[in-house]
C-alpha cells in the first residue's frame, strides 16, 4: 500500500501532467473552463449607481488577462515552524462588577433592554443554556430559548460539589440570548432559571468557559452561521476554511444545527488539527434567523479575550481585500483608529446556479465545480444608505468585529457598541464579500434580481488568480487527505 504522502505527491503529479496535456488539447472541457476564465475581468469594477465605473488604469476593452495557469512549483513552501503559541496566562479576577460608561453593567444593560424593540417569545418555556463564560469582572450565559429581551432570569452559582455557593441574582435577558451575571467566587457551573427556586438541571446549567486571557490567542478568527439544510456542504466548507487561512485566519468556530455524515468528515479533519471547534446548536429554536442570532451572540462572547477580531459570515461568503496582495489579517493590523469597533464588508452577490455535488470524485470535478472557480456573475456592491437597503442598516454587509468593543450584534451588523466605538463601512474598492449565493434557494434570484440591479450593473468577476491557485492546491490536498 502507498503511504499517504506518496499518494498525495502522486495525485499532484498526475494532476500537473494532466494540466500539461490538456493545455495542448483545446477540445478539452477543462481548457474551455480556462479560456472562459480568460475573458473575465480579474479585478471587479464598481458601479456606484451615481458614479461611472472606477478606472483601474485598464483599457475599456480590457486586454486578455493572463490565463489562470496552475503551476504548483511556483508556490512558496508551507511555513515549517509556526510561531510559538501565545501565553495562556490569565488576568486577575476583579473584586467589582463590570462598569460601562461609569455605570454598573447590570443597570446599564437594563436601560438598553427597556429601549430595545423585541424579538423573542416563549414566556412559559423553561430556560435552557448553550454555554457560560467567566470573565475577569462578570459571567455571561448564552441561553438557547428565544426569550424576549428584558425577560427576568436568575443567575445560579454552582460549586465543584454541585451545590449552590451563592444567592441567586436577578438579571434580564440582554442582548438577545444573553444573560449577564455578577461574578462570584468558587463557581464552576453557571445556571440560569426563570425563578430563583427552580431546580438546577443539565439543561439550565453549564460549565464556565474561561475567557480572561492576558494575550489574544488569535488575532482574527471566524464565526460561522449555523449550518443547516440539505445541500451538500463539503466543498463549500473546505473552500471556506482554506480561503480564510490564506487571509491569515487560523481558528474557526463552526455552529452546526444539522449536517450529513459525509460533510462532517471534512469538518472533523480540521477539528483534529485544532483549527476548528464545533458548537452544536440544539433544535430549540425553529426560526433560522433566531438560530443565527443565537450563534452570533455565543461567538461574540466565546471570542472575547480569546481573539481580537472575529469574522461573522455564512458558509457561502468569502470576505476579501480588493487588492489581492493584501490579506484580511494584514488589513486589520493596519487599522490604527482605535474607535473602530467593527468593519462592515459590503455585499457583492455572485449567482451560484448549481448545487454542490454530493461527493468528492476527482480533481477535475473540483476545478470545475468549486464555487470560487465556477461562478462569476456579480452584482455591484450594496452600499449602506442605498434606498434598496430599506431597514437593513448596513445593507446586508457582514462584519469583522472587535470582540471587546461590541455589545449587541444582529446578523449583518453591530447595533450596540461599548461607549466610544463605531462601525467602519468599507469602501468596496478596499474590500468586499464575494457571496456565492444559491439562486434557487427561496427563489432568491427571481425575488431579488430587480432590486439587485438597482445597486448598479452586473459584471463578470473572478476570484483573484494569485490566491486562487494556492486555494485550489490547498483544497485538493485536504480533500485527498480526508476522502481518499
Ligand atoms: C460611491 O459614491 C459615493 C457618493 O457619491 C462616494 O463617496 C464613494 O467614494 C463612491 N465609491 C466608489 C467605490 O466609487
Ligand atoms: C473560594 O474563593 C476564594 C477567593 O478566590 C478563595 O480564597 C477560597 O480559597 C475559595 N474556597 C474554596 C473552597 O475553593
Ligand atoms: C497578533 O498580532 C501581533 C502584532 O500585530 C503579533 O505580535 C502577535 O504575535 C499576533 N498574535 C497571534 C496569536 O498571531
Ligand atoms: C498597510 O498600510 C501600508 C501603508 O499605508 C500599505 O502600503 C499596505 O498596502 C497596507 N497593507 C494592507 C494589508 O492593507
Ligand atoms: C457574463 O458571462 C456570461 C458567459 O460568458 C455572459 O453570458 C454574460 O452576458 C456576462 N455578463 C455580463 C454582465 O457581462
Amino acid at each position: 500500500m502507498l503511504n499517504k504522502n506518496t499518494a498525495i505527491c502522486l495525485a499532484v503529479l498526475c494532476f500537473v501532467s494532466f494540466l500539461f496535456l490538456f493545455s495542448r488539447n483545446s477540445n478539452c472541457s477543462i481548457q474551455d473552463q480556462y479560456q472562459y476564465g480568460m475573458s473575465l475581468i480579474q479585478l471587479p469594477f464598481f458601479t456606484n449607481t451615481t458614479n461611472p465605473p472606477m478606472d483601474y488604469g485598464r483599457q475599456k476593452n480590457p486586454p486578455t488577462p493572463p490565463p489562470p495557469v496552475v503551476n504548483f512549483d511556483d508556490l512558496p513552501p508551507e511555513p515549517l515552524t509556526p510561531r510559538p503559541p501565545p501565553s495562556k496566562d490569565e488576568v486577575q479576577d476583579s473584586g467589582d462588577d463590570e462598569v460601562i460608561g461609569g455605570e454598573a453593567a447590570m443597570s446599564y444593560y437594563r436601560k438598553l433592554a427597556s429601549a430595545t424593540t423585541n424579538l423573542g417569545s416563549n414566556p412559559s418555556q423553561k430556560m435552557q443554556i448553550l454555554a457560560a463564560y467567566s470573565y475577569k469582572d462578570h459571567f455571561s450565559a448564552v441561553i438557547s430559548i428565544a426569550k424576549k429581551i428584558g425577560t427576568t432570569a436568575f443567575c445560579r452559582y454552582i460549586g465543584a460539589d454541585g451545590k449552590e455557593v451563592a444567592e441567586p441574582v436577578e438579571s434580564r435577558v440582554y442582548p438577545f440570548f444573553v444573560v449577564y451575571c455578577s461574578r462570584r467566587n468558587n463557581v464552576t457551573m453557571l445556571g440560569v432559571t426563570g425563578d430563583k427556586t427552580e431546580p438546577i438541571s443539565t439543561e439550565n446549567s453549564a460549565k464556565l468557559i474561561r475567557r480572561k486571557f492576558k494575550e489574544y490567542q488569535h488575532n482574527v478568527s471566524f464565526c460561522l452561521a449555523p449550518i443547516y439544510g440539505k445541500e451538500p456542504k463539503w466543498l463549500h466548507f473546505v473552500e471556506l476554511v482554506e480561503h480564510y487561512k490564506l487571509q491569515g485566519v487560523n481558528k474557526f468556530f463552526i455552529y452546526i444545527r444539522e449536517i450529513g455524515e459525509y460533510d462532517k468528515k471534512i469538518i472533523a479533519s480540521y477539528v483534529e488539527t485544532g483549527e476548528v471547534e464545533i458548537i452544536d446548536i440544539p433544535g430549540t429554536v425553529q426560526d433560522v434567523i433566531a438560530q443565527q442570532l443565537m450563534g452570533v451572540a455565543d461567538c461574540l462572547l466565546r471570542s472575547r479575550t480569546y481573539s481580537k477580531w472575529s469574522i461573522f459570515a455564512d458558509i457561502d461568503e468569502r470576505l476579501i481585500m480588493t487588492d489581492d496582495r493584501n490579506t484580511i489579517d494584514g488589513f486589520l493590523r493596519n487599522l490604527t483608529d482605535e474607535t473602530i469597533g467593527s468593519v462592515a464588508f459590503p455585499q457583492r452577490w455572485i449567482m451560484k446556479r448549481e448545487h454542490i455535488p454530493a461527493k468528492f470524485e476527482n480533481d477535475a470535478q473540483v476545478i470545475e465545480k468549486m464555487p470560487t472557480r465556477a461562478w462569476h456573475e456579480t452584482t455591484s456592491a450594496a452600499l449602506k444608505g442605498h434606498p434598496v437597503c430599506n431597514e437593513q442598516l448596513s445593507c446586508w454587509a457582514k462584519d469583522i468585529v472587535h470582540n471587546e468593543k461590541a455589545i449587541r450584534m444582529l446578523v449583518h451588523e453591530v447595533v450596540q457598541f461599548y461607549p466610544g466605538f463605531q462601525e467602519l463601512f468599507l469602501d468596496p474598492s478596499i474590500g468586499y464579500i464575494r457571496h456565492y449565493r444559491d439562486v434557487q434557494m427561496q427563489s432568491w434570484e427571481k425575488n431579488n434580481v430587480a432590486n439587485l440591479k438597482k445597486f448598479g450593473l452586473f459584471s463578470n468577476t473572478t476570484y483573484p488568480n494569485s490566491i486562487g491557485t494556492k486555494l485550489l492546491k490547498n483544497v485538493l490536498q485536504r480533500l485527498h487527505r480526508v476522502y481518499d
